[in-house]
């Protein structure tokens, strides 16, 4: 089965309108190869702006967050009704910052597949281990427990694309190796053959993210269980163009 090429950028808490203008300028300039699907994560109050600066029909917006309710007394939070409403398809969720810095559990990034879903959105559920639990021999426990509280949330796997993102690798320059990445892609496919069905296991499209760069995207890129990257730093900058290519 083929899998189109999946590249995400997630700006994270990075931007202003005038570095918004340099992004999208870029972005709107690279020739996206066919079929390869390209959705950049801008912080929420810059969503419509980046949209109306996106002229590539290639690309799309996503959210880094959304809250599991629809709406009400939750002050500072954004809903999958407002993304929705914004005509923003896509959301990051349960990213590693969201689950390390803002606590979240698993039971709540669960919560917010499923609203997420439910509204009519497509999802990206990050998950990855810590460095400590990677050198205690963890990293397969820890990622199928997190797709576990995924996995029971979602009831359409075409709207789920699955960000592996290791904690160690993220926005420390220490980018796993191709083969590590791919040990644990094949190992999640299996899985959602064993605890889903052999058909998500091969549609699933799985990404991998931290610390990839124009320089690393190619190797990464030629594994069979990579289908594609959640980019931060790079994304911000002219080099995110060559990771869109990275299968070229
Ligand atoms: O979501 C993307 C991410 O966390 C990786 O960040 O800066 O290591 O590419 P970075």
């Amino acid at each position: 089965m083929t899998r189109n090429f999946f590249v995400g950028g997630n700006w994270k808490m990075n931007g202003s309108k005038a570095t918004i203008d340099t992004i999208t300028d870029g972005l709107n300039a690279t020739k996206v190869p066919e079929g390869v699907q390209v959705v950049c994560g801008a912080p929420d109050v810059y969503l419509t702006y980046a949209q109306s600066k996106i002229t590539n029909a290639s690309v799309q917006v996503a959210a880094q967050n959304c809250y599991k309710e629809a709406k009400g007394a939750f002050t500072g939070e954004t809903s999958a009704d407002f993304l929705k409403d914004l005509g923003v398809n896509w959301v990051i969720l349960g990213h590693s910052e969201r689950r390390h810095v803002f606590g979240e559990s698993d039971e709540l990034i669960g919560e917010k597949c499923k609203k997420a879903l439910a509204t009519g959105l497509n999802i990206i559920p990050c998950i990855g281990e810590q460095l400590e639990e990677r050198e205690a021999g963890k990293t397969e426990e820890v990622v199928f427990n997190q797709m576990k509280f995924i996995k029971d949330n979602v009831d359409d796997w075409s709207k789920v694309v699955i960000a592996y993102e290791p904690v160690w690798a993220i926005g420390t320059g220490k980018v796993a190796t191709p083969e590590q990445a791919q040990d644990i892609h094949e190992k999640l496919r299996a899985w959602l053959k064993a605890e889903v069905s052999q058909e998500v296991a091969d549609s699933v499209r799985i990404l991998y993210g931290g610390s990839v760069n124009g320089k690393n995207c190619k190797e990464l890129a030629a594994k069979p269980d990579i289908d594609g990257f959640l980019v931060g730093g790079a994304s911000l900058k002219p080099e995110f163009s060559d990771i869109i290519r990275a299968r070229e």
